[in-house]
């Protein structure tokens, strides 16, 4: 592997799309075109409203029959503490209506963290275990908080941190509250993949959509490696790209970033 501070080295390449349909298009194809070459992959997703262009269109390419997920294992990156996964705005929720259920997935290959479950830490643990038992991550969708925040991992969070659980920042609450009835219903703690559990992806794949999102990307990209802007630290993985939209990418040029 290279080394992080080799001169010369890929920092992350970045892709500009036209717009949030044709970054959602790029993405999807990208993804689709590992799983049909490859008779098993494990992919790690996300939620929030970013991956859903991306998520439609798998669904498209499974219903026409172009694309199968029968080889396809997913981890997905959190969920809220608190929320029974039948709870309608749980992250288990989202993802069984806006993709498992409308594909052609094993649904013993999905994994989701739990919210409720009774012993947090040794659930964080067997989810470690499961994700090394199913030969790691081959390629790991993020979107990113207007913090910098990755999954869940909030600014300050451990570079070394695997699954855990964490208390939400205020502006994350606050963001996602347009999933809820009132802000107050949005929960206080999560559980997510760690930042180290999230580097040892093989691949991963930062998909960003707009303005608001622009400030964030241009810090992961340039600013300096810091726990202060949790997505700085994908400037140390060796494959990872930045795909995004034009308004997203007003901060940054396209092609790759080397030291
Ligand atoms: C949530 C999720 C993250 C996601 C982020 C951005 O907090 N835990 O995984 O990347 O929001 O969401 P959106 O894509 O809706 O902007």
């Amino acid at each position: 592997m290279r080394q992080p501070f080799e001169k010369g080295r890929v920092l992350v390449r970045i892709e500009i799309a036209r717009d949030y349909e044709a970054l959602s298009e790029r993405a999807a194809r990208l993804i689709a075109d590992e799983i049909e070459a490859r008779e098993r992959i494990v992919l790690g997703l996300a939620t929030g409203s970013t991956p859903l262009g991306v998520y439609r269109r798998w669904i498209e390419w499974v219903r026409a029959e172009q694309l199968s997920f029968a080889g396809v294992s997913t981890f997905n990156l959190d969920e809220y503490v608190g929320l029974a996964p039948d709870h309608p705005q749980s992250y288990w929720s989202f993802m069984q209506e806006k993709l498992f259920r409308q594909i052609d997935i094993r649904p013993s290959n999905v994994h989701i963290p739990q919210g409720n479950a009774e012993d947090v830490q040794a659930h964080c643990a067997e989810y470690e275990r499961q994700i090394r038992a199913a030969g790691g991550i081959d390629i790991q969708i993020l979107g990113i908080g207007g913090n910098g925040h990755i999954g869940f991992n909030e600014p300050g969070a451990e570079f070394g941190g695997s699954t855990h659980l964490v208390a939400l920042a205020e502006s994350t609450r606050r963001a996602n509250a347009r999933f809820f009835k009132k802000e107050e219903d949005v929960p206080t703690h999560a559980v997510t993949m760690g930042l180290k559990s999230i580097m040892n992806a093989r691949q991963i794949l930062l998909l960003a959509s707009g303005r608001g999102k622009s400030e964030a990307v241009a810090r992961a990209v340039y600013g300096d490696v810091t726990p202060d802007h949790p997505a700085s630290i994908l400037q140390l993985h060796p494959n990872c790209v930045f795909l995004l939209d034009e308004e997203a990418a007003l901060g940054v040029t396209e092609g790759e970033r080397t030291r």
